[in-house]
């Protein structure tokens, strides 16, 4: 029998992959089943990366149309979407023929096929012929993700190009003249944006009060009113209770979440985004004696460990946020601790962005949570208006407001909405991972003219005063 693998990773997006990675530095034998084709996951195939391209090239698009003429730029831009879906495309391949390099680079054995676990210490995958090959390992990681949830207790019946998901919504052929999304939560907003930029009338119908169901409030609000501007139309507190095929196009169902009479849109194409579920099936995990928790996650301890000796879980299909960044720091922490060191994850400062425009982005508690426990804090806002560098821009939409701890100072979170969120966060994912105050962060030089300095002057706000406000 050959040498056993020290670590089989079930799964290669950002979880799976970054642990196969990382194991592999710490001088492990490493092995990657994956039933796609190409390695990276639903990111990068036809999650993150994918959509990106869509929305930097749309954005652009967008700008081109409105705002150059403001900065002086006559231009009357042309859409050419297979042009724009060939960019999306090649960044996709791009991505993952990098992970296959990486796979090579750090001499780990990527096997194609469908992986099942036979036992701790055995996993069986089953090729595209039909031949089945068994890899022996001293560890097992499962890291199958997630995959498009549904609405629960609506029958839809997803035909990939007028009832779609966010598998298909970033690949129509056509812009739709009438767009409705269901579920007002990251994917609906983002994808839903792409569209509305190329020209589609986009309806969004969301069950909660708010749209970004986790976000901060505050932020949620001024968010949608932007989306609003950009000509996104919203029914909040609306339950979908229908999507059906209908004339060529497709028809939705709502009606109060409170109860009352129901309405009923029709649209081109319907997107669906409602959230996403672990993906465990066909994995054999009853047969291994592997638990499952009462939302079908894997049940893990804090090391990753699943009840069963040997085998382990990171990412989608554990508890937690469904973040790509969330399954990498997981894979590196696990690779960690198999490796024999301390690896450990700090839920506390996982950062969250919308990648919409402007973007929403967001770390720590938010007022809401704060209030909740009965937390005693301080808000120190400041607005992108009295950014130099944004005005220069023309993206003087949003804010940054950080959340301090009322008596230490301690940064406990931070909220951006605006151009470049998703990148200013990481200054204060960083801040809050090193337990900092607003006072580090208002102490600390920033470059004029950056954006940066909103979040400065926002820290400024929390323990002092802003100087250009
Ligand atoms: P989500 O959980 O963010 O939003 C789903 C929304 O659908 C919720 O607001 C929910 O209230 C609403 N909803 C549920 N049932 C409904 C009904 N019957 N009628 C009307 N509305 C209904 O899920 P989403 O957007 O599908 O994303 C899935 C996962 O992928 C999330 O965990 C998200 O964080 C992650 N993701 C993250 C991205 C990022 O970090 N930029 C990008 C894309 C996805």
């Amino acid at each position: 029998m050959a040498d056993p693998f020290d670590l089989v990773v079930i799964g290669s997006g950002p979880g799976g992959y970054v642990c196969a990675i990382k194991a592999a530095q710490l001088g492990l034998k490493v092995a990657v089943v994956e039933k796609r084709k190409t390695y990276g996951g639903t990111c990068l195939n036809i999650g993150c990366i994918p959509s990106k391209a869509l929305l930097y090239a749309s954005e652009r698009f967008e700008e081109a149309g409105h705002s150059f003429a403001e900065l002086g730029i006559v231009a009357e831009p042309k859409l050419d979407l297979a042009a724009m879906m060939s960019h999306k495309d090649k960044t996709v391949k791009s991505n993952v023929d990098g992970i296959a390099f990486l796979f090579k680079k750090n001499k780990i054995t990527g096997v194609i096929g469908t992986g099942r676990i036979k036992s701790a210490g055995e996993v069986e995958v089953t090729k595209d012929d039909g031949s089945t090959e068994t890899l022996q390992a001293r560890n097992i990681c499962i890291a199958t993700g997630s995959d498009v949830a549904g609405i629960p207790g609506v029958d839809v019946k997803f035909d990939d190009k007028t009832i779609v998901s966010s598998d298909h919504a970033i690949a129509l052929d056509k812009v739709p003249e009438a767009m409705v999304v269901v579920g007002g939560g990251v994917i609906g907003l983002e994808l839903g944006s792409v569209w509305a930029r190329l020209g589609a009338k986009v309806t969004v119908v969301e069950y909660l009060d708010k749209v970004l169901g986790p976000m901060d409030g505050e932020v949620s609000t001024a968010f949608q009113k932007l989306l609003v501007k950009q000509g996104l139309k919203f029914h909040l507190g609306a339950k979908v209770t229908a999507v059906e095929a209908k004339d060529g196009g497709a028809a939705v169902t709502f009606e109060p979440a409170k109860g009352g009479e129901a309405e009923t849109l029709n649209a081109d194409v319907v997107l669906v985004a409602t959230g996403r579920k672990p993906y465990t099936e066909g994995l054999g995990l009853e047969e291994a004696g592997v638990s499952l928790d009462n939302r079908g996650r894997v049940e893990i301890d804090q090391h990753f460990k699943t009840n069963v000796d040997g085998i382990y879980a990171i990412g989608d299909v554990v508890k937690g946020a469904m973040l790509a960044h969330k399954a990498e720091d997981e894979g590196v922490a696990l690779a960690e601790i198999l490796a024999g060191q301390a690896g450990h994850v700090n839920y506390d400062a996982i950062p969250s962005v919308v990648y919409t425009s402007p973007e929403v982005a967001s770390v720590g508690k938010t007022e809401e949570e704060l209030k909740e426990a009965g937390v005693e804090y301080k808000v120190g806002k400041f607005p992108f208006m009295a950014n130099g560098r944004a005005r220069a821009m023309l993206q003087t939409d949003g804010f940054v407001k950080f959340l301090v701890d009322a008596k230490t100072d301690r940064v406990l979170g931070c909220h951006i909405l605006g151009a470049d969120a998703g990148d200013m966060i990481a200054e204060a994912a960083l801040l809050m991972e090193f337990g900092g105050a607003s006072e580090d962060l208002a102490r600390t030089s920033h470059a004029h003219p950056t954006l940066s300095e909103a979040m400065r002057e926002a820290a400024f706000a929390a323990f002092a005063k802003p100087i250009h406000i």
